[in-house]
């Protein structure tokens, strides 16, 4: 091991993790200091920041007008489970699941709602064959598994003219990938993610077909406040200008705008999507040069822009798991990636966050050190034997 050289560069920025994620290049909490602090978040000025905030989401994401988008509280939890618990049970429901975000929605449907759902799962690094999936039923499922690094290519197999309802958890495909609208009845995310923002608020976008459901249907079980969004069978427009359920942090909405100005900045969602797109692509080249590591993805198509996930598959490698937390605690205690672990209930290895607000020469200065950081490891299982 003692002839093992350190790669000569190191990332500028070691943060690749996949929630809280990066914030946005030269972050600085100097940036926030146009957030109105002790004022009321009904005030004409707390108001304007959150309508701002909406404005900006549906200008760079390209929602389409007619559509309502939200900012509602629980993170991207607290928007999916709104939207499921408010619009599911008025007709038969399918659940896919491609990774653990995924199934915590199918626990929901079947365990809590129970709901006599109709569930699809693929295995870690696979998707569920969209081909297959009745779309006069409501449909929940992930478009970027944030915990496989499986994604779905496009939204293709979803007809534009379908009687149920898509349920889309958005929250690491946002602003890194294209979502096609007309195919998108709920889309949901948090802000910690793409842009980098504060963890705690969700947006929930509606579509006029998601609203009609809500003014149509009343569901079976009880509706905490903080769910509701119709009141006397009509939508609660309110919520869709800023007038937020409960109290949100000012703090992190001021920090959610400034990354939206930034994203406006760079060139909008292209840049943002060309961004993870590069950033993903340098850690596919180098796994595409190196035998003993994978992607998860078993299908290039599939693989994730934003949440890349990595296997090791060396042969010398016996316990996968004890191997790839090495490795990670390695880079970690070298200061050049923190949090590049797998997901706890996913497969060993690791995983990379490339989504847009992580610059390229800092996902390139990171390859060097996975390979020295594996090649450490391995001669330290040599060593052991
Ligand atoms: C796909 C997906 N869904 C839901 C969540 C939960 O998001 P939040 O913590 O914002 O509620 C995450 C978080 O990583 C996620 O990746």
């Amino acid at each position: 091991m003692s002839d093992l050289q350190t790669p000569a560069a190191r990332p500028a920025n070691p943060r690749f993790s996949s929630g809280p994620c990066a914030k946005i290049p030269a972050y600085s909490l100097d940036l926030l200091s146009d957030a109105p602090l002790g004022r009321s978040h009904r005030a004409a000025v707390g108001k304007a920041k959150l309508k701002e905030a909406i404005d900006l989401t549906r200008e760079i994401l390209g929602v389409p007008e007619g559509y309502r988008i939200g900012i509602v509280p629980g993170s991207d939890t607290g928007a999916v489970e709104m939207a499921m618990w408010s619009l599911l049970g008025a007709r038969p429901v399918e659940m896919l699941a491609w990774e653990s975000f995924g199934e915590g929605w199918v626990t929901d449907a079947v365990k809590q709602l129970k709901l006599d759902a109709t569930v699809r799962k693929a295995a870690y690094g696979e998707i569920v064959d969209l081909a297959q999936v009745d779309f006069t039923r409501d449909v929940v499922f992930t478009w970027n598994g944030t915990t496989s690094g499986v994604r779905l290519p496009n939204g293709d197999a979803i007809p534009a003219d379908r009687e149920g309802l898509t349920i889309c958890d958005a929250t690491s495909a946002a602003f890194a990938m294209d979502l096609p609208w007309d195919k998108l009845d709920v889309v949901t995310f948090s802000w910690q993610k793409v842009l980098g923002g504060e963890g705690g608020h969700g947006m929930l976008i509606l579509s006029p077909r998601a609203v009609e459901r809500l003014e149509s249907y009343t569901p079976a079980w009880p509706m905490p406040k903080i769910f509701r969004m119709t009141k006397g069978g009509k939508l609660i427009e309110g919520i869709f200008q800023g007038e937020t359920i409960n109290t949100p942090s000012m703090l992190a909405v001021e920090d959610y705008l400034v990354s939206l100005k930034w994203a406006q900045r760079i060139g909008g969602l292209k840049a943002l999507v060309a961004r993870a797109e590069a950033n993903s692509k340098v850690v596919a080249d180098f796994v595409a040069a190196h035998d003993w590591i994978a992607n998860l993805a078993v299908d290039p198509a599939t693989a994730s822009t934003t949440s890349v996930c990595l296997k090791f598959t060396d042969p010398r490698i016996a316990d996968g798991a004890a191997f790839a937390k090495a490795v990670a605690k390695r880079l970690e205690k070298e200061g050049v990636a923190l949090d590049v672990g797998a997901y706890r209930d996913a497969p060993a290895g690791l995983r990379i966050w490339c989504g847009s607000t992580v610059e390229t020469a800092d996902v390139a200065a990171l390859m060097p050190w996975i390979e020295w950081a594996f090649e450490a490891e391995i001669a330290a299982l040599a060593k052991a034997a």
